[in-house]
């Protein structure tokens, strides 16, 4: 086989008939679609249904015009993203292409992709929301589209380097070349597989835009639960980066109050000596992560003045916004300057993260695809 379409499904029986008739129809068209002919595909359902889905999947295979296979798992450990490791080990294609089994990703899309695999000789396509014309459109109501690009805009900040040509680190659509992955490396868990499997290695990415559709039948599966997931997921991919910055931030504060206590002690008021403190604890921090934390972004990034400006004018602004709030929050609605304080200082170390990451050391290369971006208006 030239290519494996990897399903996973759960309980989506209305769905299986029409995603199969339109896989093979979108490589039955006249010439090659991308250089696959219809015998060289085949799908693999990885069914994880309390339903009669797998009776439906054992239907439709039989009067399919391309090999349908199925593996139905008893335990369906990791969820979705088990399922989609467990397809990858299966897959008999050099490319594996995952998409999901309710039709929002187009299988019209599917041979652009492998096209796209082939002539960039990528380990793995990206079918992207946030390229280009792709669009979201498909992701049900306001809330679900804005967890998308937080979470999406976390994940690029904590993993810079890899997520670097990555708009869309967690489309549910892409292909990979089993044989570049390294699926025992895999921690499955949750919903976001691309991510876990991009973020474990380093990989030759190349992106693909596409629209993400509304759902053909049936409803989806996300859940809360998912979203605490992909959290727990997250910071354990990832505990490299965060936590000297985390250290280092803490090591600021106590600098920090030092520096307030000493200064009260010699009689400064206590605004001018926040405002000191504030200062050399900014221009520390930045001098420390520039060491410990984002050594290997320098390179790449804005010189040093320009990080070095960036970083103060942010993290001095935030201090400021941050002070006024505590006041604003604690004369109107909750007494507990420490309580309020202890919540802003978790809130700013966050945002403070994703600044430093996405625009202090964001790499040039990144920027100039930006700027190229918004001039072609794709
Ligand atoms: N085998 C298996 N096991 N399949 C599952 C499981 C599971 O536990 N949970 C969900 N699926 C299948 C569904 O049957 C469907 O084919 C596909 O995974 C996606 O599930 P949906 O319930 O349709 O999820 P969604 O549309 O909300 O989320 C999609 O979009 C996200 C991006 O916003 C998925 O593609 C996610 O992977 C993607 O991150
Ligand atoms: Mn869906």
């Amino acid at each position: 086989m030239d290519v494996t379409v990897v399903v996973p499904t759960y309980n989506e029986g209305p769905n299986v008939a029409e995603l199969v008739r339109r896989i093979a129809s979108a490589f039955d068209r006249d010439g090659d679609a991308g250089g696959v002919t219809p015998g060289g595909v085949d799908v693999l359902f990885v069914d994880d249904s309390t339903d009669g889905t797998p009776d439906e999947i054992a239907r439709v295979a039989e009067a399919a015009p391309l090999p349908v296979r199925m593996i139905h798992r008893e335990r369906p450990d990791g969820g979705l993203a088990g399922a989609v490791v467990a397809g990858l080990r299966a897959a008999t294609g050099e490319l594996a292409v995952v998409m999901d089994g309710d039709l929002q990703h187009p299988p019209e899309t599917v041979p652009l992709l492998v096209e796209r695999a082939r002539e960039a000789r990528a380990d793995v396509v990206v079918a992207s929301r946030y390229l280009g014309r792709g669009d979201a459109g498909g992701l049900d109501g306001r809330y679900r589209r804005l967890v998308s690009t937080a979470s999406g805009l976390l994940a690029r900040s904590m993993f810079p380097v890899k997520l670097r040509d990555v708009s869309d680190p967690m489309t549910g659509f892409f292909v990979v070349r089993p044989a570049a992955v390294d699926l025992d490396a895999l921690r499955p868990r949750g919903f976001k597989i691309l991510l876990e499997i991009l973020a474990r290695q380093r990989l030759a990415v190349v992106e693909v835009p596409f629209v993400f559709g509304e759902r053909f039948a049936g409803r989806s599966k996300a859940s809360v639960a998912n979203g605490l997931r992909y959290l727990r997921q997250l910071t354990s991919l990832r505990f490299g980066r965060m936590s000297p910055f985390a250290v280092i931030g803490a090591v600021g504060s106590v600098l920090n109050l030092a520096i307030l206590a000493v200064l009260q002690g010699v009689g400064v008021h206590y605004l001018p000596a926040v405002i000191v403190a504030n200062a050399v604890t900014i221009v520390t921090n930045f001098l420390l992560q520039e060491r410990f934390v984002f050594a290997d972004l320098r390179d790449g990034a804005y010189r040093f003045s320009g990080r070095f400006l960036r970083s103060f004018a942010f993290n001095g602004t935030e201090a400021a916004v941050r002070t006024l709030l505590l006041w604003w929050i604690v004369e109107r609605a909750v007494p507990y300057p420490e309580l309020v304080q202890a919540v802003l200082i978790l809130v700013a170390f966050v945002v403070r993260f994703v600044f430093q990451t996405q625009v202090v050391y964001r790499p040039r290369a990144a920027r100039a695809a930006a700027r190229a971006a918004d001039r072609t208006g794709t």
